[in-house]
């Protein structure tokens, strides 16, 4: 999607894949910076551990605490940091590396836009309190929803998750558990856990003490298979549904705005993402 978004603008700028073994993370990102990259997205393993590893952290890092976006910016003769990317022919005397998060914002994009709502007041379920999981609860109170479900497979996760979000939300109604009475109507259910990626896992959360009858909306952050078990499922029982395709463009365009300082192409984008999806499902 970024390879076409620099074609679309003309851009003379490529976006390449690495793979990193965590035990040399802090090498590549010095790497990066020594060759004067304009930027670098990072995915899992790798969020958590970036936050200790930039010069500076936006306060999307902070906020949501994990880093998905770098950008390099260099310092200027006028003594101004300026993004690398944005540099022409002046050389940076000095460059330093900036954390940004932007998976956070890419979710309630992709949930505006996918299922037309907004979040304010909302009843939320949401499965999972990993790293995913714990980036969409502290989002999702940021947004004001009216109460959040949290359900993990180790509980304790979800008692870490609902004091954090306590200390920077303290007005946020945090429930640890599913919504209980079957007549309790969940407005949205998300899955933020890895369940679904693989064609035999089971559903991420328990038939025994959820069904799918009392959801409106059922969002999957996964995007590859576009149709998890979950969806599927939701889509039996009557509910919206949504894949991960759309935050996983939303992060992306919000990327690439912090890199390029241009607005990103979102129509570009989303086709390059939904052939790409399709040649390899
Ligand atoms: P990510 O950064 O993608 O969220 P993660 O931090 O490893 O990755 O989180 C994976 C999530 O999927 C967690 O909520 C995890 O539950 P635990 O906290 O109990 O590990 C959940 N998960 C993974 N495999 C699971 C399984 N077999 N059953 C239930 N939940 C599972």
């Amino acid at each position: 999607m970024h390879n076409a978004a620099f074609a679309k603008l003309g851009l003379n700028w490529r976006y390449v894949a690495y793979e990193v073994d965590p035990a040399n993370l802090r090498a590549a990102i010095e790497g990066a910076r020594a060759m004067h990259f304009a930027g670098i997205n990072l995915t899992v393993p790798h969020k958590i551990l970036a936050m200790k590893m930039v010069d500076e952290l936006d306060v999307s890092a902070k906020i949501w605490g994990a880093v998905n976006t770098i950008r390099f910016e260099g310092r200027t003769r006028k003594s101004q940091w300026l993004p690398l990317g944005q540099f022409e022919k002046e050389t940076p005397t000095e460059v330093r590396s900036v954390g940004f998060n932007t998976d956070a914002d890419g979710l309630t994009n992709s949930l505006r836009e996918d299922f037309g709502v907004e979040l304010s007041g909302k009843k939320v379920l949401l499965l999972g309190a990993g790293g995913a999981g714990r980036a969409a609860a502290l989002k999702l109170a940021a947004e004001n929803v009216g109460i959040l479900f949290l359900v993990n497979r180790t509980f304790g996760k979800v008692l870490e998750l609902q004091k954090e979000i306590s200390v920077d939300f303290p007005s946020a109604y945090i429930c640890p558990d599913y919504p209980r009475a079957l007549e309790n109507k969940i407005d949205l259910v998300i899955n933020a856990t890895s369940l679904g990626l693989k064609s035999d896992d089971e559903l991420p959360f328990d038939k025994k003490q959820f069904s799918l009858k009392q959801a409106a909306a059922v969002y999957d952050m996964i995007y590859r298979p576009a149709e998890t078990k979950l969806l599927k499922a939701a889509k039996k029982a009557g509910c919206k549904t949504a894949n991960g395709l759309g935050m996983l463009l939303h992060q992306g365009a919000k990327a690439f705005e912090i890199w390029t300082g241009k607005r990103a192409p979102l129509a570009e984008m989303r086709r390059a993402l939904v052939q790409n999806l399709k040649a390899n499902p």
